[in-house]
């Protein structure tokens, strides 16, 4: 059996902008398993009500010509929670490209908000890309982000995070592998699954999907599963996962099998950085 080659860059869910040469070559072929109608969000989500997730941040680069990155979310007025390789993909020549901006307070990525230059970042400092882990930092704005109705600060939740947790996940990743990304935010509602059928789900989906992937942490990651054509695709990394009990942020989303396969998706789960958070945090 052979595997699709470089598990890294078809596995993380990040957008256009880091590896540009990747997507349509590799994600192609997928194409034929899954459902290209364009009704499809997130995928398979829905738009969100404006306002509704407003703790959300849009990372984009570029001055003439703007691209979106990545997903993020809000944690204190100068703090940004993103996944490290959203970072990595910003990082050009040993600094961050001078034109990163976060956008808030708009459902449309590319349209109303307010934008704010980003000064610094700090990654984890055991972030691996090879294997995915540790995949979680934070970006910096220059000025304070002046909050309103539509941006707000997300607290986190650092408790332990088990099963049957009903989530709720936005993003402006791309509605089905290789298509386009969603201008308007979309949400899906996604129940966290056990770290043993995590671990058990994506290696069974690694095998029927010829997908090499690295292994599941789940003190590290928080696995949430929905169905067939219902989950993260590429351009959501980043994005914030919130429990819709307590409203707390648990996830980022990190990394999976791009774009809703049936297989889990990945979250670099908060709880277990709380410390890194707590230290650098803003
Ligand atoms: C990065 O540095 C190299 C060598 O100095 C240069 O050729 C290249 O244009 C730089 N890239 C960017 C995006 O600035
Ligand atoms: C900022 O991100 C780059 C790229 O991932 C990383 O090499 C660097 O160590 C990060 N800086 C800090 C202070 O974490």
């Amino acid at each position: 059996m052979s595997f699709k080659y470089g598990f890294l860059l078809i596995a993380l869910l990040s957008g256009c902008l880091a590896k540009p040469s990747f997507d349509a070559q590799d994600l192609s072929i997928f194409f034929e398993h899954v459902d290209t109608s364009d009704n499809n969000r997130i995928v398979g989500g829905t738009q969100a009500e404006e306002g509704s997730a407003a703790h959300m941040v849009a990372l984009t680069v570029g001055s003439n010509i703007v691209s979106f990155s990545c997903g993020a979310s809000l944690i204190t007025t100068q703090t940004i929670l993103t996944a490290a390789h959203c970072i990595e993909g910003a990082w050009v020549n040993g600094s961050l490209v001078s034109s990163y901006r976060a956008t808030v307070g708009t459902n449309v990525w590319n349209q109303g908000g307010t934008s704010y230059a980003i000064a610094r970042n700090v990654t984890h400092p055991n972030y691996l890309e090879s294997i995915i882990k540790n995949d979680i930092g934070l970006l910096m704005t220059s000025t304070d982000i002046h909050l309103s109705d539509t941006v707000k600060v997300i607290p986190l939740s650092f408790g332990f995070v088990g099963e049957g947790i009903k989530t709720r996940a936005t993003g402006w990743g791309r509605i089905r592998a290789g298509g386009p990304l969603s201008n308007n935010l979309l949400e899906l509602t996604l129940s966290t699954i056990s770290g043993e059928e995590c671990v058990e789900k994506v290696a069974q989906a690694a095998v029927e999907l010829e997908y090499l992937v690295p292994d599941v942490d789940p003190a590290l990651e928080l696995c949430v599963f929905h169905s067939v054509d219902h989950g993260m695709c590429n351009g959501d990394s980043g994005s914030a996962l919130v429990r819709t009990d307590i409203g707390g942020q648990v996830g980022v989303v990190s990394w999976g099998f791009p774009c809703a396969l049936g297989a889990p998706d990945m979250f670099t789960r908060v709880g277990a950085f709380r410390d890194f958070i707590e230290k650098h945090a803003v």
